[in-house]
Formats: structure tokens, C-alpha cells, sequence
């Protein structure tokens, strides 16, 4: 074991091989704070060919591998478990923006690089990286890629899977595939790339990717909507798409309910509206013409809508800063749910048209079995994509209604198969739903994905215990 770590801190010096408790830390516990494992060390490499050596080093003794970027995951994918023999590999260290290409429209990059810096060079660039999520100033490409994340311009822009053109990834082998092609078209054969978007490092790591830029818009702006209902929700959607075409960039919803989460743990964010409201819509609009266009367009939307009683009110942000402002309100909802306290989260995909039914169905099966909970329901509607969550009823003890998370989990998980939708949308499966989305996917899936991971991994040391 011993000789393990030494020939670990030859392969890429002794100060990144880290075995110092209180510096292992912050590797060891997901996010949420959910799950503390245990691990030999955490291996801090600075290049490619450090992180094939110690794959190697890995696969020769035999030691099991949890490969992670900015350890913002939600399903409890990038920390390792309780037993102590794995290492975490974190790709920190390899944050270098490797080129750009602003002909091609493309960006090489390390996988450690944070998004919000990858953003940051895109607009340097003139580009847009339209990839954007809450945890952007922690989390990494590599780990987008490996959770092939959503966020909020998935409607225009498509999952990180559209987003990227190319990959180098290190096998469980230690070998380096060098597949960093910045190409549109390209039908060689099985799509290995394809494999290794959202396989959440259970198959090889991802050091590196080409990635897609985009014109910058001309302009952009931001409306918050208020409404009585879901169904008003998807109404404004369908009017949204019919008037703005592919400048919609952005259509989000959260319920009264999330807002007053926010405004309770963020009181210097509040809502704009002089009363409350059942729902909200927070929509984006990016125009390639320009800020007067953009305006127009977005206030013959809202006539529209308020006119055919789709909506109640409507504001629109007039500067950079109050258009921060309405999105820091849905950006907070996951940060004020978890400062009130555990919760249980679902991140469930249905048809967008069906979303009305499912939740006023779930609501009710689930407001019958578990009286008193209260409802989170928020996220990406465009994409028909809800973070459906769940907090204690008023009084009931967090840990007292979470050891129930499996009952809730089932209610809700059986409402969206039988709705042909996903039970991870955009998170993965990681530790957390590995057992249960065996139940949803059928025999011959499963095989196919097991046939995958024995092919590349007959060793079974990427990520073990994850997804499969
Ligand atoms: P990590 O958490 O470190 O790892 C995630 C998974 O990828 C793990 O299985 C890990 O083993 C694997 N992995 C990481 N790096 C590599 C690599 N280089 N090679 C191989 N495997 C690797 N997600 C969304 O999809 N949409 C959202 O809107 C969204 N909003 C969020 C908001 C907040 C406040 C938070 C905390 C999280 C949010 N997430 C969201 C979840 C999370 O940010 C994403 O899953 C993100 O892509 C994870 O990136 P990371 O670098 O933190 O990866
Ligand atoms: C979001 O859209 O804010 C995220 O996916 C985080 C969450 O589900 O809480
Ligand atoms: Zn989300």
C-alpha cells in the first residue's frame, strides 16, 4: 500500500499526493453534505501524461479510482465510499485553456478548468460558451461532460454532450485516446466520445475536450412572469416559442413556495411584484439584432400573454444588474432549500406537454401518503426538466422524514415512469439512484451498459459503485 503512494508521489511529486486528513477533507464530502467517504489519498496531477501514469500505477495495484472536478455533483458521484482503498484523482490542477479557435468556433481545454473561466475566455474571445449553471464558478468541464450537465440554455444550446466536438480521455489502462478534433462531421465508426459524455467517470477520465463557441448575442434580456398555474406556465411557452423563435434562451419555473425559501435565507433578494403569485417564469431572451428588437419582442410577448390572461404581471430587468438580480432569485432556490435543512431531491424529465398532469397527479399522491410535505418544484420547463423536491412537513425532524426518502423516492419515481419520462434528467445516477433506476430501465439496457463498462473496465476500478 505504502509503496503505492511512493510510486505515486514519483510519478507527479510528493506535494500533490495529499494523505493529510484535514487537507483530504473537502475531497471526501459531496456537496450537500449527504456522505463522508474514506480514501488512501487524493492524487493531484498536472497533465495528461501524470494522470495516465498514475491510472496505471492504479491498475497494476489493483486500486480503485474516483475521478473528480469541482465536487458540485448531486448524486453522490464523485466522493469515494466508506472502505478506504480508493483515491480520489482530482483534476484541479489541470485548468489550462489550451486554444482557440474563433474561425472554427471552438475552445480546447484541460478538463480541471472551471466553467465560469471557460465562459470568461469564450467572451474574451468574442464567443459565447453558453453552458450555465448555478455551481458555475466551482464546477468543471471534465465534470460537465461526465454528468453531460443541463443547466439553463439547454432549450437553445442543447445538454454539454451538443456543446462538445472532441475529447482526450485516459483509459482504466492508463492510456491516452487523443481525440481533441474540433470537427462538425465526422461518421468513423462507433462514436467513442458519445461513451464517454455521462458515463460519470465510471469508464476512463476525461483530461480534455473541444468545445463549441457561439456568437455573442447583441443583446440580452431578462423577464420575470408571474402566473396562477403550471398549465399558465406552459401556455406562455408555446406563445414564447411561437413569437421569439431561437432567441427563447432561457424559461424557467419556480412556485411561490421556492421564492419565499430564497427571500427567507437571502433577504436582500426579494420579489419584484407587490403580491404573491402562485408561479413564476424566468425568461431569457438573446438577440442577434439588437437591444431595441430584443424589447420588442419581449413586450409584444407579455401583451400577449397578459392579454389572453396567460399571465398576471410581468417585469422586465432594464439593466445588467436587475437582470442579475431575477436570476439570482431562481439560482438561490438550491442554496435557501439546503440552508433550511435536509431535504430530498428529484430531477425528473417528462414531456413537456404532459408536465401540467404530472405534477397536480404526484402532488396528490404524494400529499395523501405523506401528509404535510412541502413542495419544491422549480427548474428548467423548456426542457421539461423539474428539480420536483421535497422538504419535512412544518415540525416533522429532517433525519425523521428522510429515513422515508426510498417511500418518496418510489411515489414519485413510479409517477414519471408511468409518464415515459427519466429519473434523472440532468444529475446522473452516481452512488444515489444506482439501485433504483434498475427498475425503470429495461433488461436489455442494463446488459448493454454492463456489457460497456466490463469491456472497457474488466478490472472494475473507474469510479466503482457508480451508475452501474
Ligand atoms: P464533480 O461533482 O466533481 O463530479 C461529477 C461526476 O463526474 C462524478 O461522477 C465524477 O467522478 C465525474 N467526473 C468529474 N470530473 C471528471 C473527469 N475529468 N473525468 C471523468 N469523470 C469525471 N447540474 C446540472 O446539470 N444543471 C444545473 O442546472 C445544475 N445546477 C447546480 C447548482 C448548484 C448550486 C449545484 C451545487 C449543482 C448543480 N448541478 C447542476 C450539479 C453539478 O454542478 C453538475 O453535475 C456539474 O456538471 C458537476 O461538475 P463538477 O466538476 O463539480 O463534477
Ligand atoms: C438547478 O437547476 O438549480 C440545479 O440543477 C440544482 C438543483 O437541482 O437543485
Ligand atoms: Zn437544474
Amino acid at each position: 500500500m505504502n509503496n503505492f503512494l511512493d510510486l505515486c508521489r514519483a510519478a507527479i511529486g510528493a506535494p500533490y499526493v495529499i494523505t493529510n486528513e484535514a487537507d483530504m477533507a473537502p475531497y471526501l464530502t459531496d456537496w450537500r453534505r449527504r456522505f463522508t467517504g474514506r480514501a488512501q489519498a487524493i492524487l493531484r496531477p498536472g497533465s495528461v501524461e501524470e494522470v495516465a501514469a498514475l491510472v496505471k500505477l492504479c491498475s497494476e495495484a489493483r486500486v480503485p479510482v474516483v475521478p473528480q472536478g469541482g465536487n458540485t455533483g448531486l448524486v453522490l458521484g464523485s466522493v469515494p465510499d466508506d472502505s478506504g482503498r480508493e483515491v480520489v484523482l482530482s483534476l484541479g490542477r489541470m485548468n489550462r485553456i489550451r486554444a482557440v479557435d474563433v474561425i472554427n468556433n471552438t475552445m480546447t481545454v484541460d478538463a480541471g478548468c472551471i466553467l465560469a473561466q471557460i465562459q470568461n475566455a469564450a467572451a474574451e474571445a468574442g464567443r459565447l460558451f453558453p453552458l450555465s449553471l448555478g455551481a458555475e464558478g466551482s464546477c468543471t468541464i471534465g465534470g460537465n461532460l461526465s454528468t453531460n450537465a443541463g443547466g439553463t440554455g439547454v432549450l437553445r444550446y442543447g445538454n454539454t454532450r451538443e456543446l462538445c466536438l472532441g475529447l482526450e480521455v485516459v483509459t482504466p489502462q492508463g492510456e491516452i485516446w487523443n481525440g481533441l478534433r474540433g470537427l462538425r462531421k465526422d461518421n468513423t465508426g462507433y462514436d467513442l466520445r458519445d461513451l464517454f459524455i455521462g458515463a460519470e467517470g465510471t469508464l476512463g477520465i476525461i483530461t480534455g475536450a473541444v468545445i463549441k463557441l457561439f456568437p455573442q448575442p447583441k443583446a440580452q434580456l431578462t423577464a420575470l412572469a408571474a402566473m396562477q398555474t403550471t398549465d399558465n406556465a406552459l401556455a406562455l411557452l408555446t406563445l414564447a416559442q411561437q413569437r421569439c423563435g431561437a432567441t427563447l434562451t432561457g424559461f424557467e419555473l419556480m412556485s411561490q413556495f421556492c421564492l419565499e425559501l430564497v427571500a427567507k435565507h437571502y433577504p436582500q433578494m426579494q420579489l419584484p411584484f407587490p403580491q404573491p403569485y402562485p408561479q413564476y417564469v424566468l425568461l431569457e431572451l438573446s438577440d442577434s439584432e439588437s437591444e431595441e428588437h430584443a424589447m420588442e419582442t419581449l413586450e409584444s410577448l407579455i401583451t400577449s400573454a397578459l392579454e389572453e390572461d396567460v399571465i398576471q404581471d410581468a417585469v422586465v430587468a432594464g439593466s445588467i444588474a436587475q437582470s442579475r438580480a431575477l436570476w439570482d432569485l431562481r439560482e438561490h432556490i438550491t442554496l435557501a432549500q439546503a440552508d433550511e435543512g435536509k431535504n430530498i431531491k428529484h430531477d425528473v424529465s417528462v414531456p413537456i406537454s404532459r408536465i401540467g398532469d404530472f405534477i397536480r397527479e404526484t402532488d396528490a399522491s404524494l400529499a395523501e401518503q405523506f401528509p404535510g410535505i412541502q413542495m419544491v418544484t422549480f427548474g428548467h420547463l423548456g426542457d421539461g426538466n423539474l428539480h420536483y423536491n421535497v422538504s419535512p412537513p412544518v415540525g416533522v425532524p429532517a433525519d425523521e422524514f428522510i429515513n422515508r426518502q426510498h417511500e418518496v423516492n418510489q411515489v414519485v419515481h413510479d409517477s414519471v415512469n408511468s409518464y415515459n419520462g427519466s429519473i434523472s434528467a440532468e444529475h446522473g445516477l452516481g452512488a444515489l439512484k444506482r439501485e433504483e433506476v434498475k427498475q425503470y430501465k429495461s433488461d436489455v439496457e442494463m446488459r448493454l451498459m454492463r456489457t460497456i463498462k466490463q469491456a472497457l473496465d474488466p478490472l472494475q476500478l473507474m469510479n466503482p459503485g457508480k451508475v452501474l
